[in-house]
């Protein structure tokens, strides 16, 4: 299939950047989206013209290095799926496809199809963690986890990092991804004693890191290529709202 590009260039955080167009022909249906880019960049690098910067590490949607928009969906037309498991078939001959960073304040562009997304890694530093004594790992199973938290714990914890739902969210909000973090140790017994702290903490962070505030549009979870759902919002806000109204915590309240 013959497709057309418009695809957002910008050499650098200084730069204004601008879509430039290309014309992708042959293209394989049973490519990934990354490889067919990984093709327009060897012609572009054969014609002396500067490759087209974008992040990817597994390509297996597991590592959450990926991402961008396309025609204004994050991660693409495909529900559930990062932009590295998507295929080419997902779009016919003809289509023109529009390809843009993540369009978010607290994520500025470093180059082309790559931002900068260290405030989630601060969001995480804030508390996603559980503190332990050093020692010998424990035996597992010495504390039992009840299996339906479990299985909600790992719902929380398949969140990959990538920002999809900041960029797709009309405010630039991150409550679906430190929502997620919040609630995979939340959930957990071994979570417990810092649960109210943690609350408190991320979100801290994360409204110091400039994202926007929710409005419940579920954007987020509509684009998420790993469907979390928006009742994480809902049970993080509960959490920093009790952590609020008794004042930072260091030992665990009662439920
Ligand atoms: S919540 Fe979903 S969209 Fe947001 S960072 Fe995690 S995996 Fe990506
Ligand atoms: S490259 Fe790892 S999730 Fe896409």
């Amino acid at each position: 299939m013959n497709l057309t590009l418009h695809v957002w260039r910008q050499s650098g955080p200084a730069d204004p950047g601008r879509m430039v167009k290309y014309e992708a022909k042959d293209v394989n249906a049973h490519a990934s989206f990354l490889e067919m880019l990984d093709v327009l960049n060897e012609q572009l690098a054969e014609r002396g013209e500067e490759p087209i910067a974008f992040e990817h590490d597994c390509r297996e949607g597991i590592c959450g290095s990926c991402g961008f928009m396309i025609n204004g969906e994050a991660h693409g037309p495909q529900r559930g799926t990062t932009v590295c498991q998507l295929h080419m078939r997902q779009f016919k001959d003809g289509d023109v496809l529009h390809v843009e960073p993540w369009r978010a304040k607290a994520f500025p562009v470093i180059k082309d199809l790559v931002v900068n997304r260290s405030p989630f890694d601060r969001i995480v530093a804030s508390g996603g963690f559980v503190s332990l004594a050093t020692g010998s790992a424990p035996e597992a199973n010495l504390i039992p986890v009840p299996k339906a938290l479990a299985d909600r714990a790992m719902d929380a914890a398949q969140c990959i990092a990538c920002g999809a739902c900041v960029a797709q969210c009309p405010n630039g909000a991150a409550q679906l991804f430190t929502s997620a973090k919040v609630a995979h140790l939340n959930l957990l017994p071994q979570g417990q004693p810092e649960r109210y702290d943690r609350a408190l903490s991320m979100v801290e962070a994360m409204e110091q890191e400039g994202f926007g505030a929710c409005s419940n549009y579920a954007e987020c979870e509509a684009v998420c290529p790993k469907e979390i759902s928006i009742d994480f919002i809902a049970r993080m806000n509960r959490d920093y709202l009790k952590a609020k109204a008794v004042g930072v915590l260091k030992s665990p309240l009662s439920t």
